[in-house]
């Protein structure tokens, strides 16, 4: 299932049954959260008329779009992923977390001073989660960014609170014919290290 996800941007107009979704949205949000702290979360756009919504909310070109929005807007569905800062912020002031504390700045309260923003993290891997989940159950799909000066947009057209992030996003639906080939990927020596950084990793032969 893995080698065979690749990212795909045009889709039929079959519609994703809900069972389908049920079970994709449900690994989503199955995935560690730093500390625990369960700071993000999936706004799940299906129908019509939310998906042109978002699609408005995050361009102006959407009734005159270029080959990649005219693809994209095809998805019969549109995952948002959301992240919380406020949740791990608050999370990591807790008296367990004290050891952590050193490396997050003087106040973990201070979301500017965490040198690894986990609640981005978080919500990177529910996306991926989101678009393995999907290839696991025979969709398709593309991770994507929401240009974050659309983000306010977004978020007054499915009331999003406003301290919540827009750190991703997924369409997913069933592939359209003749699409592109898929890019190579790097072999696995070139971007995996063996022990020490350089050192490239050898895998087994057979
Ligand atoms: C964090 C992230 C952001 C991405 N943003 C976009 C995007 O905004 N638009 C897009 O068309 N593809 C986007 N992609 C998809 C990549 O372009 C794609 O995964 C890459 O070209 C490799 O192709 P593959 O997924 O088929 O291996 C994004 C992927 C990641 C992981």
């Amino acid at each position: 299932m893995l080698r065979r996800r690749r990212a795909v941007r045009r889709f039929t107009n079959a519609d994703v049954p809900r069972e389908v979704l049920d079970r994709v949205v449900a690994a989503g949000v199955s995935g560690p959260t730093a500390g625990g702290s369960q700071g993000r979360s999936l706004l799940v756009l299906t129908s019509a008329a939310d998906r042109d919504r978002f699609w408005r909310a995050t361009s102006d070109d959407v009734d005159a779009p270029d080959a990649w929005l005219a693809g994209m807007t095809t998805a019969p569905v549109v995952v948002v992923c959301l992240a919380e800062p406020a949740v791990y912020v608050e999370r990591y002031a807790r008296p367990d977390k004290a050891r952590a504390q050193p490396h997050l700045g003087p106040d973990p309260r201070d979301a500017s001073a965490w040198p690894v923003p986990w609640w981005d993290v978080d919500a990177g891997a529910s996306a991926l989660l989101v678009l393995l989940a999907a290839v696991d159950t025979g969709l398709v799909g593309c991770l994507i960014g929401v240009p974050p000066d659309r983000w306010p947009r977004v978020r007054g057209a499915f009331g999003i609170p406003a301290d919540q992030r827009l750190t991703a996003a997924v369409v997913l639906g069933h592939p359209a014919p003749d699409l592109p080939r898929s890019r190579r990927r790097p072999p696995v020596a070139r971007v995996v290290h063996d022990g020490a950084h350089g050192r490239p990793w050898t895998a087994t032969p057979g």
